[in-house]
């Protein structure tokens, strides 16, 4: 284990390590909490493993269903059945088969733009949290779910857009997407996602190495900024991770 901060990199073999550590560290967040539990996801190919573990046993059958709730931390401006949705490609694979419909809470992309969209899931997020203000000793969510982008970004908040900067809104519209999928963004603010128990980022492949050095340089990016109230957790697999942290 690596501390830098207040962040905690824990880093695992390979892709199938890394969803079950995930699973394993969600799992406990939920049973820490005997009431309503509020999970906010990610979108991306990083958290798909994580997502179809869900959905099978031992961890299917230990998730208290009933009183779990299902958030999205960014959403594509999209079809809610468009295979680009992040929602979408949670539900399929495992919300569909295991949550009950009224805890899963998408955000909504049939308004007139991404402003509005971000506008009435700030809505739904401050209902079911009872408060359209943050109490920094009340997390909004148990766990955020993260991925880090290749420039980056995280969530849909992206290097040197205003939305890095918003302090007030929970949700607000991106126009532009900064790499591809190239349609506007909805995204949670840094404040919302950080009103949580635990932010968890998952990082795998190669193909990520070169972001995560910057990040762990301590680069002034996005996902650097994305910090929570309670604990901020990288989870790193052997491939992602830069030569100068091997074995430590
Ligand atoms: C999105 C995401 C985004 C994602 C990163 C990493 O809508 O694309 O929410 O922030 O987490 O881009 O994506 P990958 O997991 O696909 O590398």
């Amino acid at each position: 284990m690596t501390a830098s901060g207040h962040r905690q990199v824990f880093t695992v073999s390979d892709p199938a390590a890394l969803a079950k550590a995930a699973a394993e560290r969600l799992l406990a967040r939920i049973a820490a909490n005997s009431g309503r539990v509020a999970i906010c996801l990610t979108g991306g190919s990083s958290p798909k493993q994580l997502y179809q573990l869900l959905a099978t046993d031992p961890w299917r059958a230990k998730i208290p269903w009933e009183r779990v709730h299902w958030f999205i931390g960014d959403e594509r401006f999209v079809g809610s059945d468009d295979p680009l949705n992040n929602m979408a490609m949670a539900r399929r694979a495992f919300l569909d088969a295991c949550a009950p419909a009224a805890n899963v809470h998408p955000i909504p992309t049939d308004t007139v733009n991404p402003d509005e969209a971000a506008r009435r899931y700030e809505l739904i997020l401050q209902s079911f949290y009872g408060a359209d203000r943050l109490d920094p000793t009340r997390p909004l969510f148990d766990v955020v779910l993260m991925g880090v982008g290749p420039d980056g970004h995280t969530a849909s908040l992206f290097p040197l857009y205003p939305a890095i900067a918003e302090t007030e809104r929970w949700v607000v519209g991106v126009p532009e997407a900064h790499v591809e999928p190239f349609v506007p963004r909805v995204t949670l603010t840094l404040p919302a996602l950080g009103s949580c128990r635990e932010m968890l980022f998952e990082v795998a492949g190669s193909e990520k190495r070169a972001i995560l050095t910057r990040v762990l340089a301590g680069e002034n990016l996005p996902a650097n900024q994305a910090r929570s109230m309670g604990e901020t957790v990288w989870l790193v697999d052997q491939a992602a991770l830069p030569e100068n942290f091997r074995g430590r």
